[in-house]
């Protein structure tokens, strides 16, 4: 995974958020590979997005395991939509990240967002495990224990991969740009990827105010437009004479 989902107080909602973000990953890797030159890293690309693939339907699974384990119930857009990525932002339809940023800047990105993610896989690993811990106190069923152990079992093995990911760009970058100090790079995308979760946090509570402003000005707008009289030289009204005009 490259971009981070905003964490969720709800489990099922970061869970699909993240299924989101591992798809994204998956399709810029396919970008990527489309793009590179380098036969040996195209490999590496496809094999990465397989990974990223992957992880999109692990998620899933775990989504429907803590469904069946009775965390929550199954709303509508728990249901995977491959075009949401976009809509969601963790694929910009204006661009691929490869095609958006220099080589340098395309590592330093995967290098720094897959330990994020790697990081942000553990936060939910333990969010799962306490509400585990929680349950076995009142008797957990077979059923559900085993769907719990699968789910840290699943997170666990996406975690390696997510590692693995990591360690892969930072070879890379040290081999192709010694001179760079790739720890700089990471304090500086960690940041960056603080401030994106603090504007799609905060960009979606703007909108909320923001929007109903916009329409009323646009409603004052057009009741202003109807009453401007803009005269011919015959004194009649343009706007009058054709309703359809845009002028
Ligand atoms: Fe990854
Ligand atoms: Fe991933």
């Amino acid at each position: 995974m490259i971009l981070t989902p905003e964490k969720n107080k709800n489990l099922l909602e970061t869970l699909i958020e993240f299924a989101y973000a591992e798809y994204g990953s998956a399709i810029e890797m396919l970008a990527a590979a489309k793009k590179t030159n380098s036969a040996k890293l195209k490999i590496g690309y496809i094999y990465h997005a397989l990974d990223e693939y992957r992880h999109t339907f692990l998620i899933l699974k775990v989504l429907k395991n803590q469904i069946e384990n009775g965390r929550g119930n199954f709303k509508k857009h728990y249901k995977f939509n491959p075009q949401s990525v976009i809509k969601k932002g963790y694929v910009d339809k204006e661009g691929f990240l490869v095609e958006k940023l220099s080589t340098k800047k395309f590592v330093e990105f995967v290098y720094s967002n897959e330990y994020l993610a790697q990081e942000a896989f553990d936060g939910l690993k333990k969010n799962i495990n306490d509400i585990q811990s929680l349950n076995i106190i009142e008797n957990i069923t077979e059923d559900e224990k085993k769907h719990s152990d699968d789910t840290i079992e699943t997170l666990d093995d996406i975690m390696k991969d997510e590692l693995r990911h990591h360690g892969h760009a930072k070879n890379f970058y040290l081999k192709t740009f010694p001179e760079s100090k790739i720890e700089m790079a990471f304090m500086r995308e960690k940041i960056k990827n603080k401030l994106r979760l603090f504007y799609y946090k905060n960009i979606k509570f703007l909108t909320k105010i923001i929007d109903p402003i916009i329409h009323f000005i646009i409603f004052c707008f057009g009741k202003v437009v109807v009453l401007i009289d803009i005269p011919t030289q015959n004194r009649e009204n343009l706007l009058k004479i054709n309703e359809k005009s845009v002028l």
